[in-house]
């Protein structure tokens, strides 16, 4: 995959630097496995009771919870609160996002799960979790170890826990959990599962586009049809940290093949079966597959699309830039298109249905060490060129496993459909990881949620008794649109959480999804993380204490989340800033591919000492965390990470397209709308086919979940004296807050932003 490890990825870190591998392996930079040594801060004193009527209680008793939570010693950020939550000023992004709600009111709401499901859930006290929470920051190694002693490892790490150097003034930035342990993710979340007897339980349901396709796998099944295809990739010759893209669609052949590809030590990069040709063939390029595995279509409600095509397409690209990946595995989506209608080209493309089931059942693992890389996840960043985002195999399987296990109260006898795709990080970490290692019975969704009416979801959720529910605020929005009767036509009595994930979910599409959709009784766990993190950093834990409409409430074990002003100083207290973390977790991603030192500079630079998330928090009184959105040029579109650096390069692209510059508007369903400003070539007229031909040159380049919800003529573009555009300036005028636009006198002419207010809707 790079020249300096021969189309290997098997170093434990892999970087742009002259390091070599085995002084990578060799180099440690602490010698104690004991960096957590920060303590919390003392919980403020207890003065008030709670005013009672205040609280918002569901189904609730509010007098036994509320008194739990005065009775016991909170930790600071779980306290009870002396007096509710003022709501001082507004979060400008969640605010704003949909229905224009005061915030401030929602802080003053809690939540309270149920009696019954506090005293039912893993962690059932506020209590339970602060000692947990304590324990796992005072002695992470002890907190750690003890988690991952319950998987199985060939051989144990040693000697330290972890080591981790995160304060670039201190040298390079390497992080490793339980390195020198040698373990198998697939091994873990397959055999070991039907080892202790779980083989006919069902692994994997399956729902086709159309309602009435499905399948199901169970553990021992699903063991099978991987090894399979561990072996076929075995036999054209992948091995230990080669790369193999996989371009699918949501079919159980997409976990097969991650799993496949983890337990031969390969490093699967899955992308997303919408992303166009173009950039499938920038991932071919960065990360150099030995194979790709896709799929010829796949049907999203109406629509059929053609994979193939694309692939083909992506395949002929990145051959012209002397990257060719010789064998393409095909899998033929029967019910979509048949392989006789498939574009084939002899030699360079096999049928998966013609040789994977051709070998046998049995593979030996492949055992790595903790530290080897599992997978690349192309990620979207401040400029135009997608991250290659490195996680490692034995920290990312303890974490996700763990957080999914809490996160959503997991009990053996659930049913879990989470509806993200695992071309994205939510994917690979709780449709595929998380779930399957803890043995849990998971769905995968191939169609569209609302096809072929808006009530498809939740007779999902009835078909298949669905307990836990996970999923985007977009659709949440999307479905509340729709009205009540398609959700409440339908039982939906097996649900028990919800889940949330993305981007912020306001206030009220959190009350819709809570009142309408799970009928007052099921706790959401709204998870704030990111591809960077593996798992969810900031998530409500179901059980252990009131929520908060909009609020990811309290870190994750392990997990010390601070909030810093644009100096870097930490702040206290209630206080809105930048998200940062002080620490290393084991799901923690490694490296950025071939380029450890992006890596450094974006999340490490900006706050030394910090890992930098990139997003905007507010910490209310009562210490709940809120999201407020990106601080980078990174949007958020229907869940969807896109930089918008991605989507002017896309636009320049086009003939006719002299500059651009994109910002992210709040937009009533998809969270954040795209908004591009374009400036034409001399002579050309802005037209409606201009327009629409821009457009599709973002489709072409990047996918159609990118195209522009308005392109905006801009005959100039607002810059500063010495040529940067003023975004903030932008931003203003996208989103017609004309009274706000500031000063703009720096500019290096202002009669543009008139001139730009003026074209706004030309
Ligand atoms: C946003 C998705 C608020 C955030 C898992 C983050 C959220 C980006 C939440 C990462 C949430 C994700 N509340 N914002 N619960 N979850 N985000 O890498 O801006 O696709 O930085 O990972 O999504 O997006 P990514």
């Amino acid at each position: 995959m790079d020249s300096m490890s021969s189309a290997r990825l098997c170093t434990p870190l892999i970087t742009s630097t002259a390091a070599t591998a085995s002084q990578a392996s060799t180099r440690r930079l602490f010698s104690t496995s004991r960096f957590h040594l920060g303590r919390q801060r003392s919980p403020p004193p207890c003065r008030a009771s709670l005013p009672m009527t205040t609280f918002c209680t569901a189904a609730a008793d509010p007098g036994s919870a509320a008194s739990r939570l005065l009775s016991v010693g909170l930790p600071w950020h779980a306290e009870f609160m002396p007096r509710l939550p003022s709501g001082n000023g507004r979060i400008s992004r969640l605010s704003a996002v949909v229905l224009g709600e005061a915030l401030a009111a929602e802080e003053n709401d809690l939540i309270f799960p149920s009696p019954e499901f506090s005293r039912d859930a893993l962690v059932s006290s506020p209590e339970q979790y602060r000692k947990m929470y304590k324990r796992s920051i005072e002695d992470p190694a002890g907190f750690w170890s003890e988690i991952a002693a319950q998987f199985y490892w060939k051989k144990r790490w040693s000697p330290d826990v972890y080591s981790e150097n995160i304060d670039v003034r201190k040298g390079p930035v390497k992080i490793e959990w339980f390195k020198g342990g040698i373990t198998n993710i697939c091994y873990n979340a397959l055999d070991r599962n039907i080892e202790a007897g779980n083989g006919d339980k069902v692994a994997l349901y399956w729902e086709g586009n159309e309602p009435g396709q499905d399948g199901q796998l169970t553990y021992a099944q699903l063991l099978d049809q991987v090894c399979q295809l561990a072996n076929y990739l075995k036999h054209v010759g992948v091995s230990k940290g080669d790369a193999v893209v996989i371009y699918l669609p949501m079919l159980m052949e997409l976990p097969i093949a991650m799993l496949a590809c983890a337990r031969i030590g390969a490093v699967h990069s899955v992308v997303f079966a919408g992303f166009s040709a173009e950039s499938l063939a920038q991932r071919f390029i960065d990360c150099k597959p030995k194979v790709v595995i896709c799929s010829n279509a796949v049907s999203r409600g109406a629509k059929v699309i053609n994979l193939k095509a694309i692939v083909d397409n992506a395949l002929a690209e990145s051959a012209n830039n002397g990257i060719a990946v010789d064998l393409c595995l095909v899998y033929e989506n029967q019910s979509t298109m048949k392989k006789e209608d498939t574009k084939w080209q002899d030699g360079r493309d096999i049928l998966w249905q013609e040789v994977v089931p051709q070998f046998p059942t049995k593979c030996p693992v492949e055992w790595v060490d903790a530290e080897d890389p599992l997978f690349l996840l192309y990620t979207s960043g401040s400029t135009g060129k997608p991250k290659g985002v490195l996680h490692t195999t034995g920290g990312y399987m303890v974490y996700t496993a763990t957080t999914f296990k809490y996160a959503f109260d997991y009990k053996p006898s659930d049913v879990y459909w989470c509806t993200a795709d695992c071309g994205w990080i939510t994917g690979h970490s709780y449709v595929t990881y998380g779930p399957l290692l803890n043995g849990a019975t998971v769905l995968v969704f191939e169609g569209a949620p609302s096809y072929p009416d808006p009530g498809r979801c939740w007779d999902i959720v009835d078909k298949y008794k669905v307990t836990l529910f996970y999923t985007a605020p977009t659709l949440v929005r999307a479905l509340m649109r729709e009205g009540d009767e398609y959700v409440t036509r339908y039982s939906r009595k097996s649900l028990r959480v919800l889940g949330s994930v993305g981007e912020p979910i306001n206030p009220s599409a959190w009350r819709w999804f809570y009142n309408v959709v799970g009928d007052s009784r099921c706790p959401i766990s709204d998870t704030w993380w990111q591809t960077e993190t593996g798992g969810f950093l900031i998530t409500p834990i179901p059980g252990a204490w009131p929520q908060k409409p909009g609020s990811a409430t309290f870190p994750f074990f392990g997990v010390q989340p601070v909030i810093v002003d644009e100096k870097g100083n930490e702040l206290e207290g209630e206080c809105s800033g930048y998200l940062c973390i002080k620490n290393s977790w084991p799901g923690i991603f490694r490296s950025l591919y071939g380029d450890h030192e992006r890596y450094e500079t974006t999340y490490f630079k900006p706050f030394a000492g910090y890992y930098f998330s990139g997003d905007g928090c507010r910490r209310d009184k009562d210490g709940y965390h809120w999201l407020t959105g990106r601080v980078d040029d990174v949007i958020n579109v229907s869940g969807h990470r896109i930089g918008t650096a991605e989507i002017e390069s896309a636009l320049v692209s086009h003939p006719h397209c002299a500059e651009s510059a994109v910002v992210g508007v709040d937009h009533p369903v998809k969270g954040q709308g795209i908004y591009a400003f374009v400036t034409l070539v001399d002579g050309v007229d802005y037209t409606d086919e201009v327009r629409k031909s821009l457009i599709l040159a973002v489709r072409t380049q990047i996918g159609a979940f990118a195209a522009p919800d308005k392109i905006h003529w801009a005959p100039g573009l607002p810059k500063t004296r010495s040529g940067k555009i003023m975004r903030r300036i932008l931003r203003k005028i996208a989103s017609k807050q004309l009274d706000e636009l500031g000063d703009i006198s720096t500019l290096a002419e202002p009669s543009v932003v008139n001139q730009l207010i003026e074209f706004t809707d030309r």
